[in-house]
């Protein structure tokens, strides 16, 4: 992709990664992504915006082999997909200062063993003129590590929002055009990288409110010309206040606990309850993670091995209690041989987790009646619950 100026003395030169199908060696990229960096072009002074993944520096060397000077790098987060290609920058540019908040700088010494002198802190709010262009510097904690920071250009009216309002999502159009279709991408984002750290991005949401922002320009996915659409998407994900829906991972050996899902989840249909099955053999952890930013209750669907969880629900379990969703109620429905610790281990696994657990249903062997008729009682407790916080 060519470098692209959507602004007077603003341009994309980043990287689209079409090919890319996995992140961090967990997250599904079914979409591919891009690593968005731009160069903000003063009179005085350049700068440019975050780098690329380092197995895209060839496509970063492109954009910037008719820039002769670079007088800043604005390091916006130190994860390497986007600091990766700094080292490239400041060896080609060996004038250049790297601007990054106080956290940042020692992440960036450690991570990619950028020299301390070549870095310079940059304070909350602090301005920086390159003449006709000033940026400031708006602190922005966890979204999406703890030194993460953004960049607002005042003439044009731009965010840089590094991960903060990103896609994973390979595309060849610059702005948004169609929102219905982005919404997917920027909430799985969302869901995987920044649910953990909802109220700090509500707070960093305070912080740029009063920003007349006329685009917002992430550092993955397409950039938003009509920014009220994610900012609006943002607030509704990092609310507190869950919907009436339930959310059920679950895996089965032989079709006990298969039975036991099935029917907890007719029953809460029945009770008007949204319910998102995810079987584990086969589940992409995205959606599940997309799932669980809206969901006030987890049930854990699990039969035994041996005498514990089946190890794919403990994957989803661990996930869940990294993710910190807003759930607030959970459950466990499984069946087991001769050995029964699934509850207690699942429990001992949750402690991020601000869930009341309603009565567990463990069947011993194939589902009897008795089991079945628990289960409805248990979608039934789930719909007084769900009535008690009026999502019903
Ligand atoms: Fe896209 Fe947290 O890096």
């Amino acid at each position: 992709m060519i470098k692209r100026e959507f602004k007077k003395g603003l341009y994309w030169a980043g990287a689209v990664d079409w090919d890319r199908r996995l992140f961090d060696s967990l997250i599904p990229l079914p979409d591919g992504t891009s690593y968005n960096a731009y160069i903000v072009r003063g009179t005085e002074k350049t700068a440019i915006i975050d780098a690329v993944e380092p197995a895209m520096l060839d496509k970063l060397a492109a954009h910037l082999r008719d820039v002769p000077r670079i007088d800043y790098v604005v390091a916006h987060h130190a994860e390497q997909d986007h600091s990766g290609g700094i080292p490239f920058v400041i060896g080609k540019y060996p004038e250049a200062v790297v601007l990054c908040t106080p956290q940042a700088k020692g992440m960036l010494i450690d991570h990619l063993g950028i020299g301390e002198g070549r870095v310079r802190e940059v304070g909350d709010g602090e301005t920086l003129a390159l003449g006709g262009k000033t940026l400031r510097f708006v602190h922005a904690p966890w979204v999406h590590w703890p030194e993460t920071m953004v960049t607002y250009v005042e003439e044009d009216r731009v965010l840089f929002s590094c991960d903060w309002f990103g896609s994973h999502l390979a595309t060849s159009e610059l702005f948004v055009s169609d929102e219905a279709a982005i919404y997917e991408p920027a909430k799985r984002y969302f869901a995987e990288i920044m649910m953990p750290f909802r109220a700090i991005i509500r707070k960093n949401l305070e912080k740029i409110k009063d920003l007349p922002i006329e685009i917002i320009a992430p550092s993955h996915g397409p950039l938003f010309n009509r920014p009220k659409f994610i900012i609006d998407a943002y607030k509704e994900w990092t609310s507190d206040t869950p919907k009436n829906e339930v959310v059920i991972p679950y895996v089965s050996m032989h079709g006990s606990t298969a039975i036991l899902v099935d029917r907890l989840a007719a029953a809460l249909v029945d009770k008007g309850i949204l319910v998102h099955p995810f079987n584990l053999a086969v589940m992409d952890v995205g959606k599940l993670a997309m799932s669980l930013v809206d969901a006030a209750t987890i049930v854990v669907g699990c039969p035994a091995v041996h005498v514990g969880p089946h190890p794919a629900a403990l994957y989803a379990v661990a996930l869940a209690n990294a993710l910190r969703p807003k759930a607030r109620f959970a459950s466990v429905v499984g069946s087991y041989g001769w050995g029964n610790r699934i509850v207690e281990t699942i429990k001992g696994l949750i402690p991020n987790l601000k869930v009341e657990l309603l009565a567990p249903v463990i069947a011993k062997g194939l589902p009897r009646v008795a089991d079945l008729k628990a289960i409805d009682a248990l979608a039934g407790a789930l719909a007084e619950k769900h009535k008690s916080l009026n999502l019903i």
